[in-house]
């Protein structure tokens, strides 16, 4: 059970393998108060760390001060406007204007299993593996019952949290703020983490100290976005890899977000989650209910490593559906950084005939085979194949790749409208935009309004005529501007939650449609690699950047909260499209193993010499997926810390292999061979160096380290795979 009440003490006890949560009822009134968070502790009386005893703070015994004690009590989910100055965590308007509340605790129910949130990615689980607890609480002033719900993941170390209001009441109110989780916890010279970026530069890690007031990440661009990440963890400073005390929060969402700590003036944080209350409304008739996405939370014990395996175990078990998660992807080859919009039948077949001959698994059509799209001003809305460069049509085109021995695949951008396209013609009032003000363009492009239910039907018309019409195995759905222009309607409030709800339902039909699709969500590049796409798809785009070297921070940053089963990483051509680099052919190919694999490129073009690697590459991909897949993934070196070299490794669930990439970015004249010590390996196992007869114990290798070779040269990368052996012992 890793879910009891302590009845005595009026203490939830919520236990996961290695953690503790514990939340606390408060006096008479019901105050919810947060008690406890961090390693496991046993079941005792705890609550002394509410400090109701110390005043001013006593509300019931000392009412005269009862603001003090609202602005410090370590809530569960603060009101709003009653004395709490901290973050409130709700606002509700009321017919008679009001917008305070106050909560207080009613009662709870503990069940079995994991309840899913109806139209929203969740978390899902067998009702052996985990336990909610649903906190009811209630205002009745402003006539709203709020239930806060708690899933306990005990093997994962994950607790996930989400929130639901009811109008109680008898007449209409608008929610204007609901956070799905709020933890209130003493500051322990805590930093921060967080994961910025931009189009080409997703997910750099960024740490900061937590100063007092807030500091907060957010997108209020209708997706989560390159800028700002829906993630951040707080965690003692100096915390590594492997060593310090770390909190993350994630949340399951693809839309306007906040993440957002505050420090109060007693040295006390407030962490909150949930969507971006700017410009939001939401109306609730009486009896209606709006529940907030979900929260994932975790907390580790021993440094970043853990929560970042914690978190892959959890998305792997418990977030991904696709019944290709535990399935190595076929290597496929992408036709846009090959051709862009310049291709035809039978530059596709080209590329197809020699990727086949060179071991490559599937063909994906990118951008410009409908409508007349030749670039990015025209077509979308328009999914009819262009018959002027697909001769023959999109059956023969894909009959063909199949006859050559290679899958097909399709890109797709189903949430776009351009100006120019029959379907704004037709229905110009179809995309987001303001009555009598010209809509921004981006890309050339609007965004299709997928709050309304016939837009949506259109849209999923049209992506199952397309993936019917011929055997297509994989579709990359991408999207490619951020929403701008919400105003139409008298509800103008609920417009951009529900059009993440329309990309929800979207993709939810096509999976239940095409269970066997292979989805693979993008969004210029890695514009929305959150938790809810992953429900859907078992894998995003990472980045248009496909430079080896970018890609290192890119990936590190993905990496830290995604398991790389899920990271879409390609090899490209060079000089880069994005940088202009030039980087070894097999450095991009070490580095795009870590994801998903594959090609992006004109295979007929290359060099004869890199051609002739990729038989090898693919072979390694073969050799090592199910590990990179299945296994223990371990940072151990940063090229953006050190400036030099990268390196990380992923280890088998039952430590049998290890497989560590090295990236030398720099070379550096006249050094002693580079010590690298290992992580995650059992120390009492000896293993060898596959392909040679070298044989180091996990304790040597881990302890004094490995030595790797020096290589002449920038941008030089090794892998070493280390297997079972016991010919030390
Ligand atoms: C953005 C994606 O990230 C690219 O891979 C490519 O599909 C283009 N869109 C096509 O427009």
């Amino acid at each position: 059970m890793s879910i009891r009440y302590d009845e005595a003490n009026r203490i939830f006890e919520l236990d996961t393998r290695n953690t503790s949560y514990r939340i606390g009822i408060v006096d008479e009134e019901g105050f919810v108060g947060h008690i406890y968070y961090g390693q496991k502790i046993r079941p005792q009386k705890c609550d002394q760390f509410l400090r109701t005893c110390e005043a001013p703070f006593v509300p019931s015994k000392n009412n005269r001060e009862r603001c003090s004690f609202m602005d410090t009590f370590p809530t569960e989910y603060s009101g709003n406007g009653i004395g709490d100055y901290r973050e409130s965590c709700i606002a509700v308007k009321t017919a008679n204007g009001s917008r305070t509340v106050d909560l207080k605790f009613v009662d709870y129910d503990i069940v079995n299993g994991k309840p899913g949130i109806s139209g929203l990615p969740a978390s899902f689980a067998g009702e052996e593996e985990v336990q909610t607890l649903v906190v009811h609480m209630m205002d009745g002033g402003c006539g709203i019952d709020v239930d806060l719900i708690y899933s306990v993941f005990e093997d994962e170390n994950v607790i996930t949290r989400s929130v639901s209001v009811k109008n109680a009441g008898d007449r209409d109110i608008r929610l204007t703020k609901v956070y799905s989780a709020c933890i209130d916890m003493d500051d322990e010279d805590f930093e921060m983490l967080t994961l910025h970026g931009s189009w080409a530069r997703e997910r750099q890690i960024e740490r900061r100290p937590i100063a007092y007031g807030k500091q907060s990440v957010s997108s209020l661009r209708g997706e989560s976005s390159h800028q700002d990440h829906p993630f951040m963890a707080w965690m003692t400073k100096g915390t590594d890899q492997t060593t310090g005390d770390v909190y993350g929060m994630h949340f399951v969402y693809s839309g306007n977000f906040i993440a957002q700590i505050e420090k109060s003036q007693f040295d006390s944080i407030r962490a909150v989650m949930g969507i971006h209350s700017e410009g939001f409304e939401w109306w609730l008739t009486p009896g209606e209910t709006f529940t907030a996405p979900e929260v994932v939370l975790t907390y580790s014990h021993d440094g970043l490593g853990q929560m970042t395996r914690n978190l892959h175990d959890f998305y792997r078990c418990h977030m991904i559906r696709s019944r290709y998660l535990h399935q190595k992807r076929p290597v496929l080859i992408n036709n846009w950084e090959a051709t862009y919009f310049d291709f035809d039948t039978d530059k596709l077949l080209a590329i197809a005939k020699s990727a086949a001959e060179h071991g490559i698994e599937m063909l994906v059509m990118d951008d410009g085979w409908f409508g007349h799209r030749n670039d990015d001003a025209t077509s979308l809305g328009d999914w009819f194949v262009n018959e002027n460069k697909i001769k023959g049509g999109l059956k023969h085109l894909v009959d063909e790749v199949n006859k050559l021995g290679l899958k097909f695949g399709i890109w797709m951008e189903p949430e776009m409208i351009s100006p120019d396209s029959e379907l704004y013609r037709k229905h110009p009032d179809w995309a987001f935009a303001v009555p009598e003000r010209t809509a921004t363009l981006s890309r050339n492009q609007y965004v299709l309004d997928l709050s309304r239910k016939e837009v949506r039907d259109y849209v999923y018309e049209c992506v199952h005529n397309v993936i019917s019409s011929a055997n297509i195995e994989y579709v990359k759905w991408d999207m490619n501007r951020q929403l701008t222009d919400i105003g139409r309607g008298d509800r103008q409030g609920e417009l951009a939650h529900r059009d993440v709800l329309g990309v929800y339902e979207l993709q939810e039909r096509l999976v239940n449609d095409f269970p066997d699709l292979l989805l693979e969500n993008c969004s210029g590049g890695g514009a929305r690699f959150d938790p809810g796409m992953l429900y859907y798809s078992p894998q995003i785009w990472c980045s248009d950047d496909t430079d080896a070297i970018e890609r290192l921070s890119i990936q590190e940053g993905t990496e830290l909260i995604y398991p790389l089963s899920t990271m879409g990483a390609h090899v490209s051509d060079c000089p880069n499209h994005t940088v202009g680099r030039s980087t070894p052919f097999m450095t991009r190919a070490h580095v795009a193993l870590a994801g998903t694999f594959g090609y992006e490129l004109d295979i007929t073009k290359i060099s004869e010499e890199e051609r002739a690697m990729i038989p090898e590459q693919v072979s390694m991909y073969h050799k090592y997926n199910d590990l990179v897949r299945e296994g223990d993934y371990y940072r151990v070196a940063s090229y953006r810390e050190n400036g030099l070299y990268d390196c990380w490794m992923v280890v088998a669930k039952d430590k049998s292999e290890a497989l560590v990439t090295y990236v030398q970015v720099l070379g550096r004249p006249n050094v002693h061979s580079r010590k690298i010590k290992l992580l995650g390996l059992d120390v009492a196992t000896d293993y060898r160096l596959d392909g040679t007869e070298k044989v180091y114990g996990g304790d040597l290798l881990m302890n004094a380290g490995m030595l790797i070779e020096t290589m002449r040269g920038d941008y030089m990368s090794r892998l070493y795979h280390f297997v079972l052996d016991n010919s030390l012992t």
